[in-house]
């Protein structure tokens, strides 16, 4: 039996501990494992790598992924499904795991539909994946979210300042809600609830009249305001660029400034933005993620084993189960609205 691995889209910590379990699992049963370079790309260009248990050892506390990868769409290449199938049968692979978030496991899925054998692993900053309680990345994601927040904090009570912190998340507002919570936030802005600046600065202004000299606001990057709420803004997301990539996603960006520039404008207290941007997708992983990652590979490759394809590796409770492919990334996987509701309880 010989096993492709390959990790596609956004980069994330918890990468090289997937590969490495799935290597050594691999291993355990006498399967050789080929690593695809640059997620679909690399499959594409039959460009790949052996990989044995020395190439992987040393990996685990690594961020990135030793196997590279990229936002490729085989379905926006000329004979892309083709290409991929013929070069899985020259180069031998019996088998495809392939890590990634809704768009590699979206490719996964339609090879799946035409007969490839593929088993797919959830892997996200933005814990958006329906079908698993969590996506690892997200851990590590949320603790250097959560650190920034803490230094912020003591920067803006030293200024009394409004603190505005954007956070990334695409369309779900996990990384927001969780690090908010964590650091205390005095408001917390997600794409789930629309909002109304109006209203932020209200509470803010609340909170400074009971004596508080500094507040602050984290947002997820692709937070709306509520349509008509803000002139020009009708409820459109806030983009860094237009233009659309291979799967047909706009760069978000810059929310955090104008609620900066709209809370000063309102409360007349100073307030400054901070966008957090890739750092919290580099660097080493936390402990969590470095152990939901192994968990994740080392059923990968029993799911291989077990010709369990179409499915997707998948956290429920405290358990490693295996859900539909094409299910758990049907839908996002928005917010949990309970918790959010939690989080209202310290705002202001
Ligand atoms: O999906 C992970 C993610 O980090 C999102 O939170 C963010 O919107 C996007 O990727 C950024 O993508 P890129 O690195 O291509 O700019």
């Amino acid at each position: 039996m010989k096993i492709g691995i390959l990790t596609g889209g956004g980069d994330c910590p918890g990468l090289n501990a997937v590969i490495r379990a799935v290597v050594r699992k691999a291993a355990s049963y006498g399967y050789e494992t080929t690593g695809i370079r640059d997620g679909w790309r690399g499959m594409l260009d039959s460009h790949v790598q052996r990989l044995d248990i020395s190439s992987v050892s040393g990996i685990l506390h690594r961020g990135g992924t030793i196997l590279g990868t990229s936002r490729t769409n085989p379905y926006k290449e000329p004979n892309g499904e083709q290409r991929i199938i013929e070069n899985m049968k020259s180069l031998g692979i019996d088998a495809l795991i392939t890590v990634g978030g809704e768009d590699t496991l979206g490719v996964a899925s339609k090879l799946y539909k035409v007969g490839v054998k593929v088993v797919g692993v959830p892997k996200t900053i933005d814990n958006d994946i329906s079908g698993t309680d969590f996506t690892f990345g997200f851990d590590t994601a949320v603790n250097i979210a959560t650190e920034a927040i803490d230094r912020i904090h003591t920067t803006a009570e030293s200024h009394n300042r409004v603190m505005v912190v954007e956070v990334m998340g695409r369309h779900t507002g996990w990384i927001a809600l969780y690090s908010g919570l964590a650091g205390g936030a005095d408001v917390i802005l997600i794409p789930e609830r629309p909002f109304d600046l109006d209203n932020v600065a209200e509470v803010i202004r609340k909170r400074h009249d009971r004596g508080k000299n500094f507040s602050i606001v984290v947002v997820s990057e692709g937070a709306k305001f509520i349509p008509g709420s803000e002139k020009n803004k009708d409820g459109e997301l806030i983009v860094q660029d237009v233009k659309l990539d291979a799967f047909g996603h706009v760069r978000l960006g810059g929310i955090g400034t104008l609620i900066a520039e709209g809370i000063e404008k309102r409360t007349g207290f100073e307030t400054r933005a901070t966008t957090l941007g890739h750092i919290q997708r580099g660097g080493s992983p936390t402990a969590g993620d470095r152990v939901l990652g192994t968990r994740y590979g080392v059923y990968a490759v029993d799911m291989v084993r077990d010709g369990k394809f179409g499915r997707m590796a998948a956290l429920q409770g405290n358990s490693i189960k295996d859900v539909d492919l094409a299910e758990a990334i049907g839908r996002l996987k928005t917010v949990d609205l309970e918790l959010f509701r939690v989080a209202e309880v310290f705002f202001g």
